[in-house]
């Protein structure tokens, strides 16, 4: 691949698997459709459509509870279907995979959801069918109501949320890294043997959260640990992208997110050296939404239909009531928010906060910070701000729909082929993995596993390894 296609924008739809695609997506836009959503049919069209316009990835958001902030109550989730009802992407995801060759699949799962060693079979047996084009955006719950109906009392403090995120990571690097050995599965027809009994080791993990003794379920995938995502972008979220994941989201704020996301990006760079990594072992997605005309002026004029649209109801208060953690029927949406602080995702607001350096910005303002987080303009001026994007060092941009499929329709059409020919998004896909097509001719190209700076390579059961024991794995990962 050449430097320039190196240089290239990653694109991943994000999306969930509800009626509204997710926010500020509405499912009673006059034209969305995703109130099809539980139709097969739907998602394999979408996917099919973005693999042919070379995305590199459909990304799911997915929640356990409910958006309930908001009037303290589940009412307007349910009224206003607030990413609710959800269904779950992952069966979904194995699904689509039947249905596609190249396009990667990111989902999110929170990690109380299910216990480690079960999701690390889940992964392995997706990454198996996929042919390695799984991805996992790393989950540590903020809502209340998750953590409940998954029976525990309340959710844990945001830092021991982090703390058991990452014990829970560190059991499925010790299953699926750590567990079977290259060469442990013989499949010698000849002999019957299938699997060579000294080249599977148990883990032996005993933490403050899990205790997983056995081994993993599942032989080895083609890239063992998928591509980890992560969206907290608190200090504590920041140091666990910095130490884990593969790609951070930032959720840029109006109509130029890049003076925030330099600090952001300076900051996580930093961090990453801290840990021993590279700054492109970590990929930047930011989110941004389009909204595209064959002119200037049509462009315009469809987004003050749009705003005017998101203004006349309360999804967005009400979703961002959950997301900051704060009921915002029950403040004055116009008053300055100074230093206000919250337990439920900090690093949003603090994005948002970063925004408004005289802190005069306004509940309102952070409420709508999703549906003024657009692009509004014509084709090529949106390659234009995507090659702007580009130099100031974003990766991917994480497409969040407005108003559902016919839209991004209208992007792949009239702005992909702009791209393309601008030399700003792919044309072909790179062969092998998701992680061999997302580190593709950058400085952390490095096979279909995690490269040897990855904490998870501490845990890898070498080929060459000497009589490396379960015992002595346990000992050295503790
Ligand atoms: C773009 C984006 C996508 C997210 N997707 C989910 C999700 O699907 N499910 C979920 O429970 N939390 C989701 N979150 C919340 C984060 O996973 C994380 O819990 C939150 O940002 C709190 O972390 P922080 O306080 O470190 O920022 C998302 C956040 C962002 C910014």
């Amino acid at each position: 691949m050449s430097q320039a296609q190196s240089r290239r924008m990653r694109f991943s739809m994000f999306s969930t698997f509800c009626p509204g695609a997710g926010p500020p997506s509405h499912w009673h836009h006059p034209k969305a459709i995703n109130f099809d959503y539980t139709n097969l049919s739907h998602w394999i069209e979408l996917a099919r459509k973005i693999e042919e316009a070379k995305f590199d990835c459909f990304f799911w958001a997915d929640f356990n509870g409910v958006h309930d902030t908001y009037k303290n109550s589940t009412a307007p989730a349910i009224e206003l279907a607030l990413q609710f009802p959800v269904a779950d992407p992952v069966t979904l995801t194995a699904a689509l995979v039947s249905v596609t060759q190249n396009l990667g699949f990111v989902f999110s799962a929170n990690v109380i959801q299910t216990h480690p060693t079960e999701f690390s079979r889940r992964v392995s047996t997706l990454d198996h069918l996929s042919n390695g084009r799984i991805g996992w955006n790393i989950v540590a719950s903020f809502q209340k109501s998750a953590w409940q109906n998954l029976g525990y009392d309340d959710v844990e403090p945001h830092a021991v949320r982090y703390r058991r995120a990452e014990e829970y990571v560190n059991v499925l690097y010790k299953l699926v890294e750590g567990s079977w050995e290259d060469g442990a599965v013989v499949r010698d027809v000849a002999t019957g043997i299938f699997g060579d009994p000294s080249k599977v080791h148990p883990i032996g993990h005993k933490g403050e959260f899990y205790r997983v003794p056995g081994i993993h379920g599942v032989e080895p995938s083609p890239q063992r640990v998928p591509v980890l995502f992560q969206a907290g972008s608190s200090s504590n979220g920041r140091d666990f992208s910095a130490r884990h994941s593969e790609a951070i989201f930032f959720v840029g704020n109006g109509d130029n997110p890049l003076p925030t996301f330099a600090n952001f990006r300076r900051d996580m760079v930093q961090r990453l050296k801290g840990f021993g990594r590279k700054p492109t072992d970590l990929q930047f997605f930011v989110g941004r939404n389009y909204v595209i005309g064959s002119t200037e002026e049509e462009a315009r004029r469809k987004d003050r239909e749009l705003q005017q649209f998101l203004r006349d109801t309360e999804y967005v208060t009400a979703y961002m009531s959950s997301i900051m953690g704060v009921d915002f029927s029950q403040v004055d949406m116009d008053k300055p928010f100074g230093d206000f602080q919250s337990d439920a995702i900090q690093g949003l607001f603090r994005q948002v906060a970063e925004s408004y350096p005289d802190k005069q910005g306004t509940f309102r303002d952070v409420a709508m910070v999703l549906a003024l987080n657009r692009f509004v303009g014509t084709p090529d001026q949106a390659a234009d701000e995507v090659e702007t994007f580009l130099d100031a060092g974003v990766d991917g941009i994480n497409y969040q729909q407005m108003t559902g499929t016919h839209e991004v329709y209208g992007f792949i059409d009239h702005v992909c082929p702009v791209l393309k020919k601008r030399g700003l998004m792919q044309s072909e896909y790179a062969p092998g993995t998701f992680r061999e097509k997302l580190f593709a001719g950058t400085e952390s190209e490095s096979g279909p596993l995690l490269n040897e700076r990855h904490p998870a390579a501490q845990f890898r059961a070498r080929k060459d390894a000497e009589a490396r024991t379960g015992a002595a794995l346990a000992e050295s990962t503790g």
